[in-house]
């Protein structure tokens, strides 16, 4: 006996697609489901300018297999040097649907990032008076701060003062990690979103360090206690229109991982919308993963919801998803829930 469910044509509202060979292996995992993507800028070197958005979103596009369809909604990393009069005219331009706040040496080639705040303070105040969001990656980069506490040191120190001292600042706290954010989130009113990756709904920090240190299980934000992945359930199954999906599926060569010194980051394209809908069943909520999936994060964004729709069916037998895809840097791990999972895209 199988079991189905047709959601609008699902988004993801934080994806790192990389470019070159990279681009071109993982970019048909995403436009297999996925109708649109906000694109992360975090490329060597990062994507800065309006005119360098829309030359990566050209390569995007040309690297599209035929007959598929997808709409990269492209970012700007800012920088401290970021113009306030290019950031508006991206925007303007329909171009650009977001600007992402590293903290300099948070993760992946974020180097470029912020490190003093009052500098950006003009690029901020131009997004709040024309509406353009703001994403962040909410970790404090403080060597004397714990790894487990950078998220939420992040919110008291930097993200709660940058957000009153900038009215009408529209933020996306981006692959909230802890009870702390989906608290902070509830707590605020519409002008705050949050997603939440699909990894950090089944892994807590005992999946990376128990029994063995596992690499494809490292990410930024690390994953936390198990009380933190319950509370991201919660919030992410709630259907409150705070929370959206956005995977933050970010690859890596297997080399890149398996490492002394491996990178951070999950490959979560590939099986993502079976996973959550795993995820949203078993809390008994299936019928929400169309708002987290589908519906808030463009109603966060003030564009369409997708006009196609996506059906998942569940089977009896376990279904069987690639351990990797390959690419011509080198393979690349799919993230494996440790779990068998029933559900597949129709
Ligand atoms: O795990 C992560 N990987 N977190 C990030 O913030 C960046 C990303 C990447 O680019 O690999
Ligand atoms: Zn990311």
């Amino acid at each position: 006996m199988s079991t189905s469910i047709t959601i609008p044509r699902p988004d993801d509202w934080h994806l790192h697609l990389r470019d070159g060979a990279m681009l071109a292996a993982v970019l048909p995992e995403t436009a297999r489901d996925f109708g649109r993507a906000i694109i992360m800028p975090n490329l060597v070197p990062p994507v800065v300018t309006g005119a360098q958005a829309g030359a990566y979103r050209d390569r995007i596009l040309a690297a599209l297999p035929e007959g598929m369809a997808f709409e990269p909604l492209m970012t700007l990393y800012l920088t401290e040097d970021t113009d306030p009069t290019d950031v508006a005219a991206a925007h303007a331009s329909g171009l650009v649907k977001a600007v992402k706040l590293y903290p300099a040496g948070a993760t992946t080639n974020s180097a470029s990032g912020v490190t003093n705040f009052d500098k950006v303070r003009p690029v901020l105040e131009t997004m709040a008076e024309i509406g353009l969001p703001l994403c962040t990656h909410g970790e404090v980069t403080d060597n004397h701060i714990d790894i487990f506490d950078r998220e939420a040191v992040f919110i008291d120190r930097v993200l709660d003062p940058i957000r009153r001292s900038t009215p009408g600042l529209r933020v996306v706290m981006e692959h909230i990690t802890t009870a702390n954010a989906a608290d902070y989130v509830r707590s605020q009113d519409s002008d705050l979103g949050a997603t939440i990756t699909t990894h950090h709904l089944i892994i807590n920090r005992n999946h990376i360090l128990a029994g063995g240190i596992k690499p494809h299980y490292y990410c930024l934000p690390v994953a936390k206690r198990e009380e933190h992945r319950l509370a991201l359930r919660a919030a992410a199954t709630s259907g409150d229109a705070r929370f959206f999906l956005g995977t933050d599926s970010a690859p890596h060569t297997d080399e890149n991982k398996l490492q002394a010194c491996g990178c951070a980051g999950c490959f979560t394209a590939t099986n993502t919308m079976p996973l959550l809908a795993h995820v949203f069943e078993e809390e008994g909520k299936l019928d929400n993963l169309a708002k987290f999936a589908s519906e808030n994060g463009p109603n966060f964004y003030r564009l369409p919801v997708n006009a196609g729709s996506l059906t998942l069916v569940k089977n009896e037998a376990a279904t069987a998803f690639p351990s990797h895809i390959t690419s011509e840097d080198g393979p690349v791990t799919v993230f494996d829930p440790g779990f068998p999972v029933h559900w597949k895209v129709a």
